[in-house]
């Protein structure tokens, strides 16, 4: 046994020891902070309950200022502010990252609209669903679909009105009210073709709408890449 492998046979008997015996953890830049401001009684200062983890960006940001007399009070109070626990919620804290939705179809296009809501589609069912982020869950706002042919909805963005425009990748260009009603805007093309599939849209600083249409002509057409893209 070399001296590394004897010190981490050591630290691991320590652990070990310490989980039997209970001591609590201790969070190390926690340490490094409480011995460098000359405390003492750091393991106690610094103490976290089993199962816990603190959140670094919360801890660097809360301990940066610390000296003083409420030195010891306040690097323990950063500790309970920082503080993450066991589940997946809580521990995704520490990245600042929460799952919202756990839809298994592929989301597209979010959006807040101008009535304050979150919007997504789910393109392969061709439905617009708004998020209720309270509840973490989708309601149904609309299925797209005209004379038969559902939508594949890609894109949507703010336009005049209160209206959401909508890419569709069968459907081309469509308006959507308030209230789930929607239209067909666009289904040909300047030259009087039919549009091409669409993928995203923008609305620029003058009030134009960009799209872009990387795919074959839209339906009553058969599904088919396009062989030159269009920007229109
Ligand atoms: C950093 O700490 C200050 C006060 O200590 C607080 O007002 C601020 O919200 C904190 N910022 C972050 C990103 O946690
Ligand atoms: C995790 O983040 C959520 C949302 O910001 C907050 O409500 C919750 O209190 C946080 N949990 C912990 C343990 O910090
Ligand atoms: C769209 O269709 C799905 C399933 O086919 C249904 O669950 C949902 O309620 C429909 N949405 C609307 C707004 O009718
Ligand atoms: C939605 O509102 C429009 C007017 O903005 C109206 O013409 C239409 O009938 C309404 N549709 C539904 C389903 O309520
Ligand atoms: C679409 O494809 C089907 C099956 O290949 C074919 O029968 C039909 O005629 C096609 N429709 C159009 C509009 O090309």
């Amino acid at each position: 046994m070399n001296i590394r492998n004897k010190l981490v046979a050591v630290l691991t008997a320590t652990t070990v020891l310490g989980f039997v015996l209970g001591f609590p953890p201790k969070y190390g830049p926690c340490k490094v902070k409480c011995r460098t401001l000359g405390l003492r009684k750091c393991f106690r200062i610094c103490r976290i309950a089993t199962g816990d983890s603190i959140a670094f960006p919360c801890w660097k940001n809360c301990s940066v200022s610390i000296n003083g007399p409420n030195a010891a009070n306040d690097l323990s109070g950063c500790i309970q502010q920082c503080r993450v626990g066991k589940t997946c919620d809580l521990a995704s804290n520490k990245t600042r990252l929460l799952k919202i939705l756990k839809e298994k179809e592929p989301l597209e296009g979010p959006l807040f609209a101008k009535d304050g809501n979150l919007y997504i589609v789910l393109y392969t069912a061709g439905e617009i669903r708004r998020v209720d982020l309270e509840n973490k869950q989708t309601i149904p706002f609309v299925n797209l679909s005209v004379d038969g042919f559902n939508g594949m909805p890609l894109g949507l963005q703010n336009g005049p009105g209160n209206n959401i425009w909508v890419t569709d990748m069968r459907l081309g260009l469509l308006k959507v009210k308030q209230n789930g009603s929607f239209e067909q805007v666009a289904t040909k093309d300047n030259q009087n073709e039919p549009l091409q599939g669409l993928n995203d849209l923008t609305f620029d600083y003058h009030g134009n709408l960009w799209i872009t249409a990387p795919y074959g002509p839209i339906a009553p057409q058969n599904f088919t890449d396009s062989e030159k893209p269009i920007v229109i």
